[in-house]
């Protein structure tokens, strides 16, 4: 099927499904879920609820850049401020799986619960896209955004049914899909950001002090590796620390791997060959951040590491 035939297909499907109901959908900004919300808008018009939800694990300005982008065009979408019920949810955890247990329980059970009720959507729409699915089932991870694949069924556990658009589309499918819907470069071209955000970025416990360092080394590699036109790039706080002079004292500190990757799909990925002098003014910088005295440069490919650290 072509792409067009496809955004026709769905945008009916979807008219379908949910007849005079209302549906809700959570935006990250992300390619999956902003063209789900398109998708979404152009099927049911203002009966879309459209959510961004703060959960204290975006980069930095995230969330009012988002909304922004969206009002921009006229897709009215809700700030919702969660960010002290997933701190609390992660609060001592260190197994990653529990991590991810935790953002997505708090995320469909507690806030979405709440968000349902309050509107009274009985559907939710989700960027669920084939990659998600076929990894979670094959036993690799267990994705943020999977549900049904893993045994729970939404309806029962959450009291609202769920449609996957776009779970036939692998990433590049959904950039083309994306340009289709007249979708903005910073969208389209937006690199791969987890679900569960920043989280996915810590190995050991999500603290706010352990975010905000993690949050501006993010900030740094992004906007260094915005020109190399890799798949994804990213910062890393590693959850052992390492020895290091500062101010002429020592200081038992923080570590930071970089990782930036070439892939077309994510199922694959190569580390990107960086220069020299690049890497050295981004360890340069990030070793400027309180707190962390080591910056390390990540040359695994996928297999056999993945891409996120947790
Ligand atoms: P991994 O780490 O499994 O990542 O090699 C493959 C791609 O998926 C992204 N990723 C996620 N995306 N929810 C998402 O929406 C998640 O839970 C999740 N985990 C990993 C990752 O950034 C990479 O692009």
């Amino acid at each position: 099927m072509n792409d067009r035939a496809f955004v026709e297909e769905q945008i009916a499907s979807i008219r379908e499904t949910v007849g005079n109901g209302i549906a809700i959908n959570a935006l990250s900004g992300g390619v999956d879920s902003s063209v789900v919300t398109v998708l979404g808008h152009r099927s049911l018009g203002d009966r879309l609820k459209t959510v961004f939800i703060d959960n204290a694990l975006m980069r930095k300005g995230e969330p009012e850049q988002v909304v922004k982008i969206f009002s921009k065009m006229r897709i009215p979408v809700q700030l919702v401020d969660a960010r002290a019920e997933f701190l609390s949810a992660l609060k001592g955890l260190t197994d990653p799986e529990e991590k991810r247990h935790a953002v997505t329980h708090t995320f469909y059970s507690k806030v979405f619960g709440r968000l349902v009720r309050q509107t009274g959507a009985t559907f939710l729409l989700h960027g669920t896209i084939l990659t998600d699915i076929e990894e979670t089932v094959a036993g690799i991870k267990r994705q943020h955004n999977i549900l049904a694949q893993v045994g729970i069924d939404p309806e029962k556990e959450y009291g609202y049914k769920v449609l996957e658009p776009l779970q036939t589309l692998r990433k590049d499918g959904v950039r083309r899909v994306a340009k289709i819907l007249g979708l903005p470069a910073e969208i389209t071209k937006r690199i791969p950001f987890p679900g569960p955000a920043l989280a996915t970025r810590i190995v050991g416990e999500v603290t706010e002090e352990r975010l905000e360092i993690v949050r501006e080394a993010t900030a740094i590699v992004e906007k260094k590796l915005a020109k190399t036109r890799a798949f994804q790039y990213m910062a890393v706080l590693l959850k052992d620390k390492a020895t290091g002079i500062r101010e002429n004292k020592r200081e038992f500190g923080q570590i930071i791997v970089v990782r930036c990757i070439n892939s077309v799909d994510a199922r694959t990925a190569t580390p990107t060959k960086l220069s020299w002098e690049k890497l050295h003014r981004i360890s340069k910088q990030i070793t400027s951040i309180k707190g962390v005295n080591r910056c390390l440069y990540d040359l695994t490919p996928k297999p056999p590491a993945t891409i996120e650290y947790i």
